[in-house]
């Protein structure tokens, strides 16, 4: 994968044919999530074996937020002893590092990365509120300054984790991350799945929330299989694109 001098950096989502990756509801206030029906074993078995081959983890506050409300569930540490054994016997740390990006450092920690003795940064931007900085850094937690304002910009945070020296880092935020790193030319490479379904639903999340790109977002398509009959009635693309 990647070395310490030009780090791996990648993502993967799950999307509908219709390029839904989550579904919401503004009107009832009920938060985005991802139908459960677009989900599969073989997709999740994809997660599992990326984050196993991952040495740092990036994450965001509003997943520390859902975990502690039990909201979603913890993707902070490799389970499976299989895959624990693997990354060991690959020079890897039986557990990845955790980079929590947050504009607004409000958040709680899970007790999980402490009783796997992860290394764990919050990652902010230079505009970010001081006192909140000050109360992290209370807390002996390590402040990656990575960006202008209060966002995190991907440019700026890969190279923190480049002094860093971490080599495969595996991006398991949502749109608004993603966008930042597609932006700035940061992601190495996207495992897209594109389950055969058409979702609807009114209120959606996508892959990306900014801007229009330009050539940020050209991809070659490294390989592409096809699964029939899962989900049951349908079936789904595994795609990843090279970036770059
Ligand atoms: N289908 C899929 O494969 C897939 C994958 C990922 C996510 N999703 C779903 O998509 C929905 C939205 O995802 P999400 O909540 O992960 O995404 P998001 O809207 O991209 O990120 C939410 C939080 O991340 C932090 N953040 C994001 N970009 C940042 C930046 N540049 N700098 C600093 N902080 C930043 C902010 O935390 P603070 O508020 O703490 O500042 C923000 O509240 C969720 O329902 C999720 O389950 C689906």
């Amino acid at each position: 994968m990647g070395s310490a001098t030009d780090p791996f950096i990648y993502a993967n989502f799950l999307s509908s044919l219709d390029g839904r990756i989550a579904l919401e509801d503004r009107a009832q206030n009920i938060p985005s999530y991802i139908p459960k029906h677009i989900t599969t074993v073989s997709d999740f078995k994809l997660f599992m074996e990326l984050h196993a081959q991952a040495d740092c983890l990036i994450t965001h506050g509003g997943y520390m937020r859902a975990l502690s409300e039990k909201r979603l569930g913890n993707i902070l540490q490799v389970k499976s002893n299989e895959l624990i054994e693997w990354r060991r016997n690959h020079g890897l740390k039986p557990q990845p590092a955790v980079i929590i990006a947050s504009a607004n450092l409000d958040f709680p920690i899970h007790p999980s990365l402490h009783t796997h003795q992860q290394d764990c940064f919050i990652a902010t931007g230079e505009n970010a509120d001081a006192e909140r900085i000050r109360y992290w850094q209370d807390k002996n937690f390590k402040i990656l300054r990575a960006g202008e304002e209060k966002m995190v910009q991907g440019a700026a945070l890969i190279q923190q984790l480049k002094k860093l020296k971490y080599k495969s880092i595996y991006l398991i935020a949502g749109p608004r991350m993603l966008d930042t790193m597609i932006r700035e030319k940061q992601l190495s490479r996207l495992y897209l799945t594109m389950t055969h379904q058409l979702i609807g639903g009114l209120d959606f999340r996508t892959l990306l929330t900014g801007p229009r790109l330009a050539d940020e977002g050209n991809m070659k398509l490294k390989s592409l299989y096809y699964e029939q009959g899962s989900p049951t009635g349908s079936g789904q693309f595994f795609m990843n694109f090279d970036l770059h």
